[in-house]
């Protein structure tokens, strides 16, 4: 029998413990032998709950424990996260954790720790809740070149932004209503501000070069500045917008950034709605592959957690090679990242066409009836060429007491 103990109480821990006895045979079978739940850590008395007799207060006496092999760690934040799943990997004892925070931020040191100690550092509820990603990364494609990620990998923003397409939504209703519904925290700023997907496709970089990726490298644009008369462009247009993170690698550079990317339909990402999540790799033998799941939730994250569970189960003497080195991936400047640009201009087309072609080359226009505006999507350019363009105009505007640019989305189109 295998001993494990939970650290977090909260919806992701308390699913855990449901997966653990719900699935009991099919965990065991899978394992090799009985997983039983021998502690759950939490700093509250959970007296009417069905693990009340396994509430412990004091994180020794799960580090102490020699009969515990497998720790979850399903508290959510740095502290005492990191603190205590360090401690519980230098104790001799495996770790699965769902702590994106954690992973981006100490998962170099963490997986460190543990290859030194011969157990496993596991996080594949980190990213994409219960779809599987982290897993078949370092399995099955583990003989690609992995070519690019891309993903809308925020389950609340991407409900948002489809409430915004869908129901010509403002961002401030479809928030309220991710809020009343569950989806989105009373402090949104991680999910709408880009935070969120920012560590997830900062985690997935690192497992597709190896190498440790500082997120704070990555170029993080939230959706607060997307308003129902983008959608109805998009609409227009036969597009829509949602929330990207992106990784391209090439001949050892990496391009990554977040932000709000106008797409069209034909691309895989498109028909992920509410709070699904999708994730598009792309590998140089494989070609595209589609991941696409519950990225959020109590008993899909739960099962992702259980999965590593069984995983340190079955390799309870060797450390796995999952992860990535200490050596430190670059990230390209955003300036080079390359797209096309979907910007809304004052005025009437008729009367800026000049400068527009003069600015930014040859564009596509888009009129909606009765707006005292117009919007253009541009070639392709860099971002670095994009912006000195927004500059030009802007300043060839004001020069004539006029308003400028209003808007950009970036697009891949
Ligand atoms: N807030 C996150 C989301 C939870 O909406 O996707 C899962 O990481």
């Amino acid at each position: 029998m295998i001993k494990i103990a939970i650290m977090g109480y909260g919806t992701i821990g308390s699913g855990v413990a449901e997966v653990l006895e719900q699935n009991r045979d099919v965990i065991a079978k899978q394992a090799g032998q009985e997983v039983e739940l021998k502690y759950v850590l939490d700093l509250r008395e959970f007296p009417d709950s069905p693990v009340a007799d396994r509430i412990v207060h004091d994180f020794k006496v799960i580090e102490q424990d020699e009969e515990i092999n497998i720790v979850v760690e399903t508290m959510g934040g740095l502290n005492p996260a990191y603190p205590f799943v360090k401690a519980c990997l230098l104790a001799g004892k495996h770790v699965a954790t769902s702590n994106k925070a954690l992973v981006a931020a100490y998962g170099t040191e963490l997986l460190a720790v543990a290859r030194e100690k011969g157990v496993n550092f596991l996080f594949e509820a980190s990213v994409g809740g219960g779809i599987p990603i982290i897993r078949p990364l370092y399995r099955c494609l583990m003989g690609e070149r992995i070519e690019e990620i891309t993903g809308i990998l925020n389950g609340t923003t991407n409900f948002i932004l489809a409430k915004m397409d869908k129901e010509g939504e403002s961002f401030e209703n479809a928030l309220k209503e991710a809020q009343n519904l569950g989806y989105a925290e009373r402090n949104p700023e991680a999910d709408v501000e880009g935070h969120d997907t920012c560590r997830k496709i900062a985690i997935l970089t690192a497992m597709a070069t190896g190498r440790e990726v500082n997120f704070e490298d990555i170029y993080t644009e939230g959706i607060t500045r997307i308003t129902d008369i983008d959608f109805k462009y998009a609409e227009k247009m036969g597009t829509s917008v949602k929330l990207f993170g992106s990784s391209r690698m090439a001949g050892g550079k990496v391009n990554a950034f977040v932000a709000p990317v106008m797409i069209q339909k034909n691309n895989p990402l498109y028909s992920v709605n509410d709070v699904f999540n999708g994730i598009m790799v792309k590998g140089n033998m494989l070609g595209t592959s589609m991941f696409y799941g519950s990225g959020a939730g109590k008993l899909p994250t739960a099962s992702a957690v259980v999965a590593d569970i069984i995983e340190a189960a079955q390799n309870l003497e060797r450390s796995l090679a999952v992860g990535w080195s200490s050596e430190k991936q670059a990230i390209e400047s955003m300036d080079l990242a390359r797209f096309r640009y979907f910007v809304r201009v004052a005025g009437s087309y008729r009367n800026k066409e000049e400068d527009i072609k003069r600015i930014f080359g040859k564009v596509e226009v888009v009129e909606l009836y009765g707006m005292d505006e117009f919007a253009v999507l541009t070639a392709e350019m860099s971002e670095g060429e994009f912006k000195a363009a927004a500059v030009a105009y802007d300043s060839a505007e004001q020069a004539r007491s006029d308003y400028g640019i209003k808007q950009m989305i970036r697009a891949m189109i």
